[in-house]
């Protein structure tokens, strides 16, 4: 389930630099670990912060305002204040290009 959407160029992804984006209407954060990507929600569950403004550190993202962590694989929680997973969603490569599966 869910839809394909062109998210951004491969190259504009570059390794520990969260990139922020909306995709028909999806606040999502793309990350590049290595040869491998990620997608989450961009939107910390603690206090609306951007996820793509905080620090890429191994696979896990700090919030930019209170410094909650999630892991960026699973968008599991990991570290108060954030109780609340974010959304992951699938990253694909196609050509030179990222592609997110939004539900
Ligand atoms: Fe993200 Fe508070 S807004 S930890």
């Amino acid at each position: 389930n869910g839809t394909w959407h062109a998210a951004a160029a491969v190259e504009d992804l570059r390794e520990g630099e969260p990139l922020g984006l909306e995709i028909a209407g999806f606040h999502v954060a793309l990350y590049r670990i290595g040869k491998q990507f990620y997608a989450t929600g961009n939107i910390c569950t603690h206090a609306d912060a951007l996820l793509s403004d905080g620090t890429l550190d191994g696979c896990e993202i700090e919030c930019p305002l209170h410094m909650g962590r999630f892991d960026i694989r699973s968008g599991e929680a990991l570290t108060s204040p954030v109780e609340i997973d974010i959304p992951t969603y699938p990253v694909r490569v196609a050509g030179d290009q990222l592609e997110v599966c939004l539900p």
